[in-house]
């Protein structure tokens, strides 16, 4: 059986809709571990409730990004993972990680890449005026929301069309395809 690492900072939907893939014999991966760098954040309560490992890690009692990367970096090691699974982590992963996990760190991103990078994509996009929003799930690279895309979604918007209800429709193509591509992926 194949390990994933997810790492989170926040809500954790697309954390839960991975397990439940799982679940539902849909991925056949094990979670073995949950990084996290907010304390109390909803992700960690769905490890929890899934008896899923959790690292969670304050990047402040670290001298340096090098320093909290080490210690993900010996615990990913220790349970030898194939893939790391960003969802919703709000760090830049640096050498440390990239080096050691060359070409098996994957991320999912809300906006049809490489337009709309960067935080708050989904609100770019609205305010830019775009009329197909998308979602992009690609390698992880040193810069931020770069990396080779490994795959898209799209969908076109009606008229006045309001933000909460795009957002909604984002996540839903989400929770679809990032098990999808990690199932893809794993059987490579
Ligand atoms: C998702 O929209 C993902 O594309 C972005 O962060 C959000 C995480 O949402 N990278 P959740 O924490 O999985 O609910």
């Amino acid at each position: 059986m194949k390990k994933i690492a997810i790492f989170a900072s926040g809500f954790g939907s697309n954390f839960q809709a991975l397990i439940e893939a799982i679940e539902k014999d849909k991925l056949h991966a094990a979670i073995v571990l949950l990084v996290s760098d907010k304390e109390g954040c909803y992700a960690i309560e769905r490890a929890a409730q899934n008896n899923i490992d959790t690292f969670v890690f304050n990047a402040k009692n670290y001298p340096n990004k090098e320093a909290y990367e080490m210690a993900i970096a010996t615990i990913l090691k220790q349970k030898q993972v194939d893939l790391i699974v960003l969802a919703g982590y709000m760090r830049i992963i640096g050498k440390v990680l990239l080096d050691q996990f060359e070409g098996k760190i994957i991320n999912i991103h809300p906006s049809l890449l490489p337009a709309f990078p960067g935080l708050h994509a989904i609100e770019q996009a609205y305010q830019y005026g775009v009329k197909i929003f998308g979602i992009t799930i690609h390698y992880v690279e040193e810069d931020m929301d770069t990396g080779k895309i490994i795959a898209q979604d799209c969908f076109k918007i009606s008229e006045n069309e309001d933000i909460d209800t795009i957002e909604a429709q984002i996540h839903q193509l989400e929770h679809h395809l990032y098990p999808k591509v990690v199932e893809m992926l794993l059987k490579k």
